[in-house]
């Protein structure tokens, strides 16, 4: 049996692929697309955290591609009682045909992927969220004509979403500019891998990234799972409010993205947000588009 084909990390899939994908997402958002290539297919979803737009964005991804899916909650079936992962690895590849996984423990991702005899999709680690920088490079895309030559600033917390735009301007080769506070960096393997393949600044100045970017993107303080640190990052964070001020230090078409859910007053003024330079919509909407065709990639009918 060959194995199956996963996507964990931004890095699983070549430059080419991903511009594939890209495309194939923008032909389905246009509507010339009419496929049903997850006809008959089940995809299971785990989630051990809570979600709006992955859960809803892949459940009706899958029926509008003719398949199916299911929402198994971590508390609701045996994994959230200790049952191993390699057993619900095996036991969920004989009923479905894709499984996607919202977790804490990236390993324990990387352990499903391992034990499944089909694709496993990450859904959000607490190292990775692959699937929204996909998203966001589509809005990056559709907004600026691409990223080619660009400069994409992140301001704020060295999580998940740094990580995966780390990944990101590695494999695409677009200028990274990164204001983090010190004890709040990314990945540092992350960090140094996609150093050695583009240009990755990290600074502890919002200023100095955000300066003349094109996409000022930004995320909570506080992921899922952190709640209880809410106050102490609350202060570690002053200053990196993206507000107004900051947004005018970037160039004049710049972009702001934010993956949300969005804390206003926090991360993001409410001006900003709700303000002409804002995609945060767009970029919400592109979840459906880029999974859609990430599903039919992985877990599709061939014919
Ligand atoms: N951005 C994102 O993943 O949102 P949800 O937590 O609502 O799925
Ligand atoms: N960094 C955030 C992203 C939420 C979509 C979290 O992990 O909670």
């Amino acid at each position: 049996m060959t194995s199956p084909r996963h996507f964990l990390a931004i890095p699983d899939f070549t430059r080419s692929e991903l511009l594939s994908l890209f495309d194939l997402a923008a032909r389905m958002k246009r509507g010339d697309y009419d496929g049903k290539p997850l006809a008959g297919r089940t995809l299971g979803m785990i989630f051990a955290k809570s979600s709006t737009r992955t859960r809803v964005s892949f459940e009706i991804g899958a029926y509008q591609l003719g398949g199916h899916a299911l929402f198994l909650s971590s508390r609701d079936i045996q994994l959230g009682r200790g049952e191993p992962i390699r057993d619900t690895a095996r036991v969920l590849s004989r009923y479905l045909d894709g499984i996607m996984i919202r977790t804490f423990d990236h390993a324990d991702v990387e352990e499903l992927a391992r034990f499944a005899s089909i694709p496993v999709i990450n859904g959000l680690t607490d190292l990775l969220h692959p699937c929204q920088v996909l998203a966001d490079l589509l809005t990056v895309r559709e907004s600026l004509g691409g990223w080619e030559g660009k400069v994409v600033a992140w301001i704020g917390d060295g999580n998940n979403m740094a990580n995966s735009w780390l990944n990101a301007a590695g494999i695409l080769g677009f200028e990274l500019r990164l204001a983090c506070p010190d004890g709040y960096t990314p990945n540092p393997e992350i960090l140094e891998r996609n150093r050695r393949l583009t240009t990755v600044t990290l600074t502890a100045d919002p200023r100095e990234a955000a300066r003349g970017a094109h996409v000022i993107n930004t995320d909570v303080w506080a992921s899922m799972g952190q709640e209880q640190e809410q106050e102490e990052r609350a202060r570690a964070f002053q200053g990196y409010m993206v507000d107004e001020t900051l947004m005018d230090t970037a160039d004049t078409n710049a972009i702001f993205l934010h993956c949300l859910p969005a804390h206003r007053g926090e991360e993001v003024s409410e001006g900003v947000i709700e303000g002409p330079r804002s995609r945060v919509w767009n970029q919400a909407e592109n979840r459906l588009h880029v999974q859609k065709a990430l599903m039919t990639i992985l877990m599709g009918d061939r014919g």
